[in-house]
């Protein structure tokens, strides 16, 4: 199939990527000059776990291509992807401006009849905003369907969730529409739901709600767990037993943060705000994952009462392990509150310290993990990265001026740091 996909980020460049994979013709495009440049000399502008060998083969076998120019891009596409951001406004409602804009867009240029298909996160009705838009400003009135199909990759196992979903969920009132992009899908071989546009459009808030709300009742269980004395792992695996229960999200630590939790979160809430429902739980779990964050600070200040002058290391930059990503990311929070109290931030990420220098450019960037602990008094554990569960502990207490552990993703031992000589908090541990 000729595909376009708008919008070359995470989720477009790796829609994009699999599609052409898959035996597709795909244009990407995106309005970032530089990013289409680099992308178009086989640079990768993001990380992103095997995207850099899956662009260079596809772009290789010519189906792949990169432009800037919507109209080039859409000029053969029969399905015409929208994957542009939708950030939160500043009552936490979702900024559209991206979404509508693309509209607009395509109805100037499309000449011919296509499909065009929501991929972005967007409030209950976008879809049928997306083609009213169309309708209203077409040029050329071409035959034009309008198709809700949210995405639920994960950043960091982006292309492996992509080729490899729990289920594809497709809104469409129509029938040969929907076919028709199901057939996209068919050789993933998964559940695909074919469903109206304002249900897929809910499917995909819930389920980003449901997760948050399972991460921030974790975390408040781990925060009772230490007022009581229960460790949270032995707790959730208790829990996890229970066939009602994945434990598979349960995970206690500083919080979710990234690209879409926040975001969409906030946004359903403003979703059911418009209606005049108010979403209690769901402002809860805003409420809880805000502080949570924090806590690593909280038992900082049980063995500091004063941070100035003081050195401390942070281990863990972008959101979430394999990613580069560092929107919304609980360490900028710590960081920022740590320079506020006066000590020196010694910081090292294996891929996000990039990203993380331009909004932060005062602090200290160590090039390994070992660099970033050398002299602090204290470590603090933000993103669970498999490199920081393999490190040397030993060779850490050595090079630190104190050795003390606040471990926000809980990924060592309790009873094996103190045997080891450290003072190490857990979270709910
Ligand atoms: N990142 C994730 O893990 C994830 C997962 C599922 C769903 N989503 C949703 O997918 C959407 C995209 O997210 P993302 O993380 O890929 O965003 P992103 O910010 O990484 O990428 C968006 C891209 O769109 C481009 N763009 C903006 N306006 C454009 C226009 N008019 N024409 C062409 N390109 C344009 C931007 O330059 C940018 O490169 C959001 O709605 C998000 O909520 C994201």
């Amino acid at each position: 199939m000729e595909i376009a996909v708008i919008g070359t980020g995470y989720v477009g460049l790796v829609t994009g990527v699999c599609f052409a994979d898959l035996g597709n013709n795909v244009f990407c495009i995106d309005t970032d000059k530089e990013k289409i440049e680099r992308l178009s000399q086989g640079e990768i502008p993001i990380y992103e776990p095997r995207l850099f060998e899956m662009v260079r083969e596809n772009s290789e076998r010519g189906r792949l291509h990169f432009t800037t120019s919507l109209k080039e891009g859409i000029e053969k596409a029969e399905a015409i992807f929208i994957a542009v951001g939708t950030p939160s406004g500043p009552n936490g409602e979702a900024d559209l401006s991206q979404v509508e804009n693309v509209a607009m867009e395509i109805a100037r240029h499309l000449d011919h009849n296509a499909v065009v298909v929501n991929k972005s996160t967007v409030p209950v009705g976008t879809g049928n905003l997306v083609a009213r838009l169309i309708a209203e400003n077409t040029v050329h009135h071409p035959e034009v369907t309008v198709v809700s199909n949210p995405e639920f990759l994960r950043e960091g196992a982006a292309i492996f969730d992509f080729m490899n979903p729990d289920r594809v969920v497709i809104g469409t009132d129509s029938d040969t529409a929907g076919a028709e992009i199901a057939q996209l899908y068919r050789p993933l071989n998964c559940p695909i739901i074919i469903t109206d546009i304002l249900s897929a459009e809910m499917i995909k808030y819930s389920s980003n709600a449901f997760l948050a709300t399972e991460i921030s009742f974790i975390n408040e269980i781990a925060n009772i767990c230490e007022l009581v004395g229960a460790d949270i792992n032995e707790v959730v695996h208790g829990m996890g037993l229970d066939k009602r229960i994945n434990p598979a999200f349960l995970n206690a630590g500083v919080g979710y943060g990234g690209s879409c939790f926040p975001k969409d979160t906030l946004a359903l809430v403003n979703i059911a705000d418009n209606v005049g429902y108010n979403f209690k739980v769901l402002n809860s779990v805003i409420e809880v994952n805000a502080r949570q964050r924090f806590r690593v600070i909280d038992k900082l200040l049980t063995e500091f009462r004063d941070l100035s002058g003081k050195r401390v290391a942070v281990w863990g930059l972008s959101f979430k392990p394999n990613t580069d990503d560092i929107r919304e990311a609980p360490a900028t929070d710590v960081i920022i509150k740590l320079l506020e109290m006066g000590a020196e931030v010694s910081a090292y990420d294996p891929v996000a310290g990039e990203n993380t220098q331009k909004i932060l450019p005062d602090i200290e960037y160590a090039s390994d993990s070992y660099g970033a602990v050398k002299g602090a008094v204290a470590l603090l554990i933000m993103t669970e990265w498999n490199e920081f569960k393999q490190a040397d502990i030993k060779k850490i207490k050595g090079l630190m001026a104190s050795p003390i552990i606040i471990d926000g993703r809980n990924i060592y031992h309790p009873r094996e740091m103190r045997e080891l000589g450290f003072t190490y908090y857990g979270i709910g541990r």
